[in-house]
């Protein structure tokens, strides 16, 4: 079954995202699981609507890197889980730049994500100019191998790596197939790497990137891909709902 997950980033109230919800739910075929990273201020509410539905899930957008204690305005991981999340994306392009989050942080968010048994969706990509550069696999074997020190195998199964390339993200602009599936096959050469190739061949590996309503089911049926991770798109909920039922 394909994995497809929303980003909402910061777009939606609760009274909002109840509505989105009651709509989505109404129109969802079962044939994906779905995977709804709404804000915080949505968790609750959204975990509630969602309730009894096995294929859909819902998840924050971050996480503090610490545990507990003096960190204004930080949401820790026993706080999601007990607000509803099963997982936490980490690492996305917008987090590392304009919050200046780096390999050591993130690495330590995936730490705190997994210890609490949240699933991690980890964000990477890369820009233009390392595309124009030949840099793709370079970017990426340093931001996977990075985020993943110190895990063990058997935690990867709680990982699933998005590979969101920062020049796709908003603009209307997506990598060829061809490209997509080079690089779905790269990411699992890093971890058959950096682990052995059961690792490499298991690894849940999602595209996102200007992901459409018209490219969604083409991009998720990519060799070495396993779903998407879906921005913009995932706003309007009949919208949402056609990719999620195309998607399979
Ligand atoms: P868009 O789908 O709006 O390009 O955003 C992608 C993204 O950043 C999802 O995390």
């Amino acid at each position: 079954m394909k994995k497809i997950i929303a980003n909402f980033k910061m777009n939606k109230t609760a009274t909002e995202m109840k509505q989105y919800l009651i709509k989505l739910i109404s129109k969802f075929e079962d044939k994906c699981e779905a995977v709804l990273c709404v804000p915080y201020t949505c968790l609750s509410l959204a975990k509630f609507i969602v309730d009894g539905h096995d294929n859909i899930k819902v998840g924050a957008q971050n996480i503090s890197e610490e545990e507990e204690g003096k960190c204004t305005g930080e949401i820790s991981a026993r706080m999601l889980k007990d607000s509803g999340a099963s997982c936490v994306i980490v690492g996305h392009s917008e987090r590392r730049a304009k919050f200046k989050e780096n390999g050591k942080i993130i690495n330590k968010k995936i730490k705190v994500a997994l210890k609490n048994g949240l699933e991690v969706i980890l964000c990477v990509g890369e820009t233009l100019a390392e595309r124009n550069t030949l840099k793709v696999a370079d970017t990426l074997r340093e931001q996977i191998s990075e985020a993943l020190k110190g895990l063990y195998e058997n935690e990867l199964e709680n990982i699933t790596i998005a590979y969101e390339p920062i020049w796709a993200i908003g603009s209307g602009k997506t990598p060829l197939v061809k490209d997509i599936e080079i690089v779905g096959k790269i990411i699992r050469k890093i971890v058959t790497e950096d682990y052995s190739a059961k690792a490499g061949e298991e690894i849940k590996v999602v595209y996102g990137g200007s992901v459409n309503t018209k490219n969604a089911a083409t991009i998720c049926r990519c060799k070495y891909i396993d779903g998407l991770l879906v921005g913009g798109a995932c706003l309007d909920a009949d919208g949402f709902a056609q990719i999620l039922n195309t998607s399979i």
